[in-house]
């Protein structure tokens, strides 16, 4: 592991250590959630006692709220763009990966900082805020036991924040961290058919339902979905549809070959044929043909509570609840699937708007806030211009939220949506930030005309830079 960021993670746990009881703030995503329970574990395991508090997005009223309360505190997934407005008097302890304004860095002693983008490692593919709470704990653990076996947790939050997805699989310190895992026994990894749902959903389902890459003439279609199976001489087990687990190496192989010649013969594009077999996450204590065996599965699960408003229930199976807290995160997985789909159904029928630069849409009420942008991503991967960044825009109780998410070959253009949206969002009175690829904020209801011409004119002048 990357020397500077450990001595970090060392001095985080000095002085974590120093207290008997801190608090824990997070974000309320996958990565959120596994981060807050990976620090939550260490703490444990340090005797050190601990309450956590998840957010949608820290701003000056939640740190008041932690000023007022006066007990030392560590952010996860969050705290990098806030810096400069960390309160003073108590110990604060950033592990986070989203990145850092520039004029934020000198900030007071009281609190100490770990972030890949401090050490030019990227935190939007090479490190999650999953990883960032790891690496403090493997600091924390020193003489409380390794807390190497927390690894499992960190994939699944890269996972959830897409790090995989620029190379098909993890790199950097979240491949560290991917081998640490593997060593002490808690994960797996291989290549496989990357559709989401290997472990839980009938086979047919994985091709009905799948949307990244969306397979012409197949995604979307029941009878088209079975109709491909039985071609390639899979059927039915009794009553029963297979899962794709229960299939043999001949039966994947076969399904892999015919849905490659299917997505050429549709003239996909090689991008997304790529797309099809990537490098995925089992975990191996997980039981077989549950969600918590899936890296993607599992994340998609603790979207499904965090991002609603049930934080507590996603983290309650991440700390190791298998009955009534799994049970409703199921429930709350039925309804975050319907609401994506829906999402996703929105969009399709409004249409997306294109600006000079950007894309986008708006949702109104008709999108939740904190899901807007995952419909946005799963949108982008879709549609015919990947040439420009998409925007979506949602009310929200603090304002109208505004989702961006882009692509790595606009990335490599010169497009930096994290930039973008904290100045533009500014400059209407309004908070963003983020990362490169996928960026948010919130501004004022009635700014979004003057955001969209500001926002529209910044990707301009980012993609001329290099153009
Ligand atoms: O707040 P946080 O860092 O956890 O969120 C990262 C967001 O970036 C996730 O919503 C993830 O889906 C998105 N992302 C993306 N494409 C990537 C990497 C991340 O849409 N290649
Ligand atoms: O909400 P959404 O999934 O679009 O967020 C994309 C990324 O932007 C996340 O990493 C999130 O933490 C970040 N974000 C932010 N400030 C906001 C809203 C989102 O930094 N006000
Ligand atoms: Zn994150």
């Amino acid at each position: 592991m990357n020397q500077p960021l450990k001595d970090t993670a060392d001095s985080c746990a000095a002085v974590i250590k120093k207290h008997s009881e801190v608090r824990i703030v997070s974000h309320i995503d996958a990565d959120g959630l596994t981060a807050a329970a990976i620090m939550s574990r260490a703490l444990e395991r340090s005797g050190i006692e601990h309450s956590t508090t998840f957010v949608k997005q820290l701003d000056r009223g939640t740190l008041e709220r932690v000023a007022d309360l006066n007990v030392p505190t560590v952010f996860t997934d969050l705290g990098s763009g806030m810096l400069s407005e960390m309160p003073a008097g108590i110990d604060i302890v950033i592990a986070d990966h989203h990145q850092i304004d520039q004029r934020d860095v000198g900030c007071d002693l009281q609190v100490r900082h770990l972030n890949p983008h401090l050490f030019g490692i990227d935190g939007s593919t090479e490190l999650s805020g999953a990883g960032c709470a790891y690496i403090v704990a493997q600091s924390l653990g020193r003489d409380a036991g390794t807390n190497a076996d927390l690894a499992d947790l960190a994939i699944v939050g890269a996972v959830g924040d897409l790090q995989a997805r620029r190379s098909g699989k993890l790199v950097g310190c979240n491949r560290e961290i991917l081998k640490r895992g593997r060593d002490c026994g808690v994960i797996e990894y291989k290549k496989d058919l990357s559709l989401f749902g290997k472990q839980t959903r009938q086979v047919f389902r994985l091709l009905q339902y799948s949307s990244d890459p969306y397979l012409p003439g197949i995604t979307g279609n029941e009878s088209a979905s079975i109709e491909f199976l039985k071609r390639a001489g899979i059927n039915f087990r009794g009553e029963q549809w297979k899962r794709w687990i229960d299939l043999s190496e001949d039966e994947k192989q076969k399904v892999v070959s015919m849905l490659v010649q299917h997505c050429i013969t549709k003239k996909m594009s090689s991008y997304n044929i790529h797309r099809l077999i990537t490098e995925v996450y089992v975990l191996a204590r997980e039981q077989e043909g549950t969600e918590m065996r899936d890296a993607s599965e599992y994340a998609t699960l603790l979207n499904a509570t965090a991002r609603y408003g049930f934080a507590d229930v996603g983290l309650a199976v991440c700390i190791g609840d298998r009955e009534m807290e799994l049970t409703r995160a199921r429930e709350l997985l039925v309804n975050h699937r319907k609401n994506l789909v829906n999402g996703l159904k929105f969009v399709r029928e409004e249409g997306i708007t294109e600006l000079h630069h950007i894309q986008y849409f708006d949702a109104g009420s008709s999108i939740k806030d904190t899901i807007v942008g995952i419909v946005a991503g799963m949108s982008l991967t879709n549609t015919r211009n990947r040439k420009m960044p998409i925007f979506a825009f949602a009310e929200s109780d603090d304002g109208l939220k505004v989702s961006a998410r882009g692509t790595q070959g606009l990335i490599r253009q010169g497009l930096n949506l994290a930039d973008a949206l904290k100045a533009c969002a500014a400059k209407v009175e309004g908070m963003g930030g983020g990362h490169n690829i996928a960026a948010g904020a919130t501004i004022p209801m009635g700014a979004k005309d003057e955001f969209l011409e500001l926002i529209d004119a910044m990707v301009g002048e980012q993609l001329a830079v290099k153009a």
